[in-house]
């Protein structure tokens, strides 16, 4: 089996929306303290990036899920794998992910965080394949729509390879030596 991968979103695009998603943000949050919780592994590098643009006073902490279908994630089967360190009551909650799929993974944190009283909640994507959508979840902040295609880079793995990639890019599998 032989893997590569073409580029789908370049560094360029990543910096320029990336630029344009904080400008939004800085917008609909000024004044007020913002709260980010980086979904572990795939967003790190986008909520490095889109926190550097951030103007009002930002703290951040990290989460981690993990799902347990055959190859997509059904509601049932996500669990949690590392907790946040600190309470979110009262705090204005932005969670920081790296792509929308079936939506069963936003869908389970946002129910798991909304019963945690922030004062507000919201989300963020970077990607998302609305084609693959099987329940819906309501994103305050989407980067790119992107077909239905295996993406890579900027934090996103296949088989935990690849999220060192500086761009987005489309993983080709193919079959043979
Ligand atoms: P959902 O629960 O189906 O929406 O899946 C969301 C999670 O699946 C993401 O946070 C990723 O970890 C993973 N995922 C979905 N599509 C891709 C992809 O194209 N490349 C890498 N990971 C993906």
């Amino acid at each position: 089996m032989s893997e590569s991968v073409s580029v789908l979103i370049s560094e360029e695009e990543l910096e320029r929306k990336i630029d344009q998603i904080a400008g939004q943000i800085n917008r609909d949050y000024a004044g007020r303290q913002l709260h980010l919780l980086c979904i572990l592994k795939g967003s790190m590098f986008f909520t490095c990036e889109l926190s550097k643009h951030l103007t009002m006073p930002v703290t951040i902490d990290c989460m981690a899920v993990a799902s347990y279908g055959n190859d997509t994630a059904r509601s049932g089967d996500i669990a949690l794998t590392l907790d946040l360190s600190e309470p979110i009551a009262g705090k204005h909650v932005l969670v920081i992910e790296d792509i929308v799929d079936t939506g069963y993974t936003l869908s389970f944190l946002r129910k798991m965080l909304q019963k945690r009283n922030p004062a507000s909640l919201k989300i963020c994507t970077l990607l998302d394949k609305p084609e693959r959508r099987e329940v819906p979840v309501d994103v305050d902040y989407v980067g790119f729509q992107i077909p239905n295609e295996f993406v890579v880079g900027f934090g996103l793995d296949y088989a935990q390879k690849y999220r060192n990639l500086p761009y987005i890019g489309m993983l080709e599998i193919e079959e043979g030596e």
